[in-house]
């Protein structure tokens, strides 16, 4: 028996990097799995990509995580196409790149970054609640309605610099998790989240090998994370074997929080 055999799960952010391998995951595991991106080309083009490794078993839907309308056409697909929802891992982000330092950002950027990171992932885990989870029959080997799983960053409790924007609605992430966890798990909704450090993705590509070796030797593991292994995470909190965890932060960042200072600046 697959992990997620006859589970519904929705994706956000599912069409490249991280999102896709958390998509490819999931479907793998046997899980019924809808995806977006937040437009018809980009989520055409990660589609194509999943269709490419041989994939079946999702449905790829174009949505702005950040437009309600947007996400309320999102769950009349799933509710036409699956009729429940199981699992919601809210991994869309914006990351709030090229919006220069504190000094000289324009301050509608916070609003820019919140829309998709902050409001975005509240309005999807509302529509789930209230379309799906709160009318749902509890899973009877946990006696939950639903799992939620958001994506963090450890650079909510370590700030990067000049990313005013999207540190600060990571600290929101945060804040959000706990909040949720409160208010929804004695409802049978269990919320949580994966904060991940450094990630693999198509931006380090354009890093020079310097600057690679640089970021590993800022890991006590010496090497980041890959989106696969920000995908297990995410199943372990998605799946019944985290049943009696909630309002958790379950930190990816091969031990970067641990450490006060990395290794080639701490004599
Ligand atoms: N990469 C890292 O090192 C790192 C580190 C810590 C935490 N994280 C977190 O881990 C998650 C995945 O990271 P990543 O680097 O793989 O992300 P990414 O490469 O920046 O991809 C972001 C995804 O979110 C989607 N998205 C952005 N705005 C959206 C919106 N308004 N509506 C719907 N979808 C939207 C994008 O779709 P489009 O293709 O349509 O733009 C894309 O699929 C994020 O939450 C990120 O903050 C990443």
């Amino acid at each position: 028996m697959k992990r997620f055999e006859g589970k519904v799960v929705l994706v956000t952010g599912g069409n490249r990097n991280t999102g896709i391998e958390i998509v490819d995951l999931f479907v793998r595991e046997g899980a019924r799995v809808f995806m977006c991106g937040s437009s018809a080309a980009s989520t055409a083009k990660g589609e194509a990509i999943l269709r490419g490794r041989g994939l079946d078993g999702f449905t790829a839907i174009p949505c702005d995580v950040s437009d309600w309308a947007q996400v309320q056409a999102l769950f009349d697909v799933i509710a036409r196409e699956a009729g429940r929802l199981d699992i919601l891992v809210n991994n869309a982000a914006n990351q709030g790149l090229g919006h220069g330092g504190p000094l000289e950002m324009k301050p509608e950027m916070l609003w820019d970054v919140f829309k998709t990171n902050l409001v975005g992932g509240f309005q999807v885990t509302q529509t789930a609640c209230n379309r799906f989870f709160m009318k749902q029959e509890p899973n009877p080997a946990t006696n939950q309605r639903g799992v939620v799983v958001f994506l963090g960053s450890n650079t909510s409790m370590r700030a990067i610099r000049n990313r005013t924007a999207y540190v600060t609605s990571k600290g929101g992430i945060d804040a959000l998790v706990r909040s949720l966890a409160l208010d929804l798990g004695p409802l049978g909704i269990r919320v949580n989240e994966v904060a991940p450090g450094y990630i693999y993705t198509e931006r380090w590509d354009a890093l020079s090998e310097d600057v690679k070796a640089r970021r590993r030797l800022n890991c006590p593991l010496r090497k980041e994370a890959t989106g696969g292994d920000i995908a297990e995470a995410v199943a372990f909190l998605a799946s019944d074997a985290a049943r009696n965890v909630g309002g958790e932060r379950l930190v990816v960042d091969a031990g970067c929080s641990a450490q006060h200072m990395p290794e080639d600046v701490d004599f």
